[in-house]
């Protein structure tokens, strides 16, 4: 053992347990890096632990240790798990990669367990520290067990031992009280129990959830908290716990919005992911999906069926049936059904989107009208101009992308092909089917292919 029992003990040393093979995932990737609403486990492992305790979390890694710590980078500390031998082993792990002084609480979780409070840990921790009990454990009443270890109580209450599915008689395996796995001890007991940890016969496996037992065994008391909120306690361990981790995710999120004052209609068929932010008395319809970093305003109404992914949206603005990727809309824009806004585009306000309008790093002014099927790409559009039906920017070459300009008041005539780099003045207007091929001046229309001006 390597804790070094001569110096004064630290506080707290928060661990997450993610050395395990996660096999039951059926995955090329290791089970730590599979997402919910845009953040792995781990990433969300590390959020329920952060500021909870003054020192970075201890993450325990094994299986696929570069591809977890490649993912936690600097927001934890380290132990490496030589195999995966259970999760006492990799408490035992963590032990010996702590030198210097013994805390003097240890809190564990496991890393499949993404929907976690901060709450909760502190709670745990709180409770340790109230009663000086040797463990406090959370457990769960569930009538779905999901393979959780079964809570045998002693006649007088208290917990007399975790028994891990595998290892239950068909009594035992009866019992809904369950092992969520969330434990906090005393960190001096636990650095010495780990050495009278025998391997589970039926798995070889060590078992974190042996320590109860062997608490008992000492004297020590063991105390459990029942949970009031099982949700947050699943634990992912295959694809059918991570889509319902999703959809409790997803519903507390909507729920958070929903009290915040925004009317979200279909809570099921809204996906949100949790750092959005949404203004007061914009409505939501069904089957939208916003994501990343996405903001929107006051008093929109967004969908149904859109998909919006890093998109700013401003207020008052309505978005039918459409897509935004990495682009901002300032304030009463109407667009869709059915446009694509992709990266780099700025929409102004008042600004109308109409059906298939497709814009890709663009301007578009205020007051300014797409109304249908147009493309526009890599094209700075002034004020009031309007992009009638059919108008595109060919702004490839087959080499190099060209920029195209439209000053205000252009009108665009329907169907106009504008070969980038090209410009057209404020006032100008193009013939329906021309392809512009040379800057059109101020106040001039031009007509035909390729586009010459005529007289007015
Ligand atoms: C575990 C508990 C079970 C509890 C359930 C709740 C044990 C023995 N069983 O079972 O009582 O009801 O969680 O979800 O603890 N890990 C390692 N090294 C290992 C093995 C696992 O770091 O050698 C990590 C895994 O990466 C994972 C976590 O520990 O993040 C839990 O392992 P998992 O195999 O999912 O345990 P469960 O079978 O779910
Ligand atoms: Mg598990």
């Amino acid at each position: 053992m390597s804790a070094d029992t001569n110096h004064p003990p630290l506080d707290v040393l928060s661990i997450i347990l993610a050395a395990g093979k996660g096999s039951r995932m059926r995955s090329k990737k290791t089970k730590l890096l599979h997402a919910l609403r845009g953040h792995t486990l781990i990433d969300l492992d590390l959020l329920s632990h952060a500021g909870f305790v003054s020192r970075k979390p201890l993450v325990v890694v094994g299986v696929d240790a570069k591809e977890v710590m490649a993912a936690v980078g600097e927001r934890g500390t380290f132990a490496f798990q030589s195999a995966p031998l259970g999760t006492g082993h990799a408490v035992m792990a963590a032990r010996d990669a702590c030198s210097g002084p013994v805390p003097a609480q240890v809190v564990v979780t496991y890393g499949d367990m993404p929907l976690l409070t901060q709450q909760t840990l502190t709670m745990l921790s709180t409770e340790q520290k109230r009663t000086g009990a040797t463990v406090v454990m959370l457990t769960m009443i569930d009538p779905n067990p999901r393979g959780f270890g079964r809570i045998v109580r002693q006649p007088d209450g208290t917990v007399a031992a975790i028994v891990e599915e595998v290892a239950c008689t068909p009594e035992q395996l009866k019992l809904r009280e369950l092992n969520p796995g969330v434990y906090c001890f005393d960190g001096a007991w636990l650095w010495r129990a780990l050495d009278n940890l025998q391997p589970n016969p039926q798995k070889g496996e060590y078992f974190i959830t042996d320590l109860i037992e062997l608490a008992n065994r000492d004297g020590r008391s063991v105390h459990a908290i029942v949970a009031s909120e099982n949700e947050e306690l699943i634990g992912i361990n295959n694809r059918v716990d991570l889509a319902d981790a999703d959809r409790i995710f997803r519903h507390r999120i909507n729920r958070r919005h929903m009290m915040a004052g925004v009317t979200i209609v279909d809570p099921d068929t809204t996906y949100i992911d949790p750092d959005v932010l949404i203004g007061t008395d914009t409505t939501i319809l069904p089957n939208c999906h916003l994501t990343g970093a996405t903001m929107i305003g006051e008093d929109c109404v967004i969908g149904p069926n859109s998909a919006l992914s890093n998109a700013v949206v401003g207020d008052r603005c309505v978005v039918r049936q459409s897509v935004i990727e990495d682009s901002r809309l300032d304030d009463d824009i109407r667009m869709g059904p059915f446009s694509r806004i992709r990266a780099g585009t700025h929409v102004h306000d008042h600004a109308y989107l109409g059906n298939f309008a497709e814009m890709k790093n663009t301007s578009f002014g205020s007051r300014s009208q797409a109304g249908h099927f147009s493309y526009a790409g890599d094209a700075t559009i002034g004020a009031d101009v309007n992009y009638s039906a059919g108008v595109i920017t060919a702004n490839f070459d087959g080499q190099a992308k060209h920029r195209t300009e439209i000053e205000d008041h252009a009108f665009v005539g329907s169907d106009t092909v504008l070969r980038a780099p090209v410009r057209v003045g404020a006032h100008a207007r193009t013939g329906a089917g021309s392809v512009v091929t040379r800057d059109v001046p101020p106040g001039a229309t031009v007509v035909g292919v390729p586009a010459r001006p005529i007289k007015k």
